[in-house]
């Protein structure tokens, strides 16, 4: 099983930001990705819509042999991670990209917490819900900022297109006097540094790919699960094929990528 590879899953390219972090803490594992570029964006879509997306790709997932599968998209993570432990109990170990976040923030002083994400993760509350457990003491507010997710997979990223958009969505009042802005979206990473600009430097810009692939490498270790062979073969899938999705999946991942259009709901 050690051999098996790393299940990620995402409605696009933003996973990437997650294995991209997850093949360098990791290098010695293989990875199968699974970009639902055909549902895309997942931000808009209902709870139930995502959670039936979820599920087929985690059989797909699990068909493909993965040994523990990592829900890289927060809006998944947010309508679908306790509905797919239940689906997938005693099958696969889940890992959902909210919880490791929240886990690190206890570990911060921080008294305004500001969150951005899709609409879909926005509008569930699941950050505020989890945070105001973990650390009753900070306040959290929140944004919704879905024209960033097309934004990025329209390839919009360092120019002035981008900037205004991500500095009107900024500078919004709810924001204010915030310490740390948790980049409730695994698109938004590539944005990290004129996000970061927006604000001087002067804010903790967090974003979950480092974080979880550390909780990741802990529960493969936990688990016996770490791969030792030295043989290591990464597949990419995508629901529908864009020429985006390779151009990026080629430039986190530097040279060719074995990328495949599967379309999942038909077969
Ligand atoms: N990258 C995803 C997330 O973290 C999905 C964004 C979308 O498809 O709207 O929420």
């Amino acid at each position: 099983m050690n051999r098996q590879p790393i299940g990620i899953f995402d409605s696009g390219v933003g996973g990437l930001t997650v294995a991209h972090a997850i093949k360098q803490i990791l290098p010695g594992e293989s990875i199968i990705y699974f970009g639902d570029t055909a549902h895309l964006p997942y931000g808009d879509k209902s709870e139930e819509a995502i959670r039936s997306y979820s599920k087929r790709i985690t059989e797909f997932l699990l068909e493909h042999k993965a040994k523990v599968v990592l829900i890289a998209c927060n809006s998944a993570s947010a309508s679908a991670f306790e509905y797919l432990k239940k689906e997938f109990e005693n099958k696969v170990i889940l890992i959902d990209v909210i919880d490791p976040v929240v886990d690190y923030l206890k570990t911060r002083k921080i008294s305004r917490i500001g969150v951005i994400g899709t609409k879909r993760t926005i509008s569930s509350g699941t950050y505020e819900k989890k945070l105001n457990e973990a650390i009753p003491s900070t306040t959290v507010v929140s944004l919704a900022t879905p024209l960033l997710v097309p934004m990025i997979e329209e390839g919009f990223i360092f120019d002035d297109i981008s900037n205004a958009i991500i500095r009107s969505y900024l500078s919004n009042e709810t924001l204010s006097g915030i310490q740390a802005l948790i980049l409730g979206c695994t698109h938004y990473p590539i944005i990290k540094n004129q996000i970061s600009k927006i604000f001087n430097f002067n804010v903790e810009v967090v974003d979950s790919a480092r974080i979880v692939s550390i909780i990741v490498r802990d529960i493969l270790d936990k688990n016996n699960l770490l791969n030792d062979s030295g043989i290591v073969n990464d597949q990419f899938f995508v629901s529908d094929y864009t020429p985006y999705f390779e151009k990026i999946a080629k430039m986190f991942f530097e040279g060719e990528i074995n990328l495949h259009k599967s379309d999942i709901w038909s077969s």
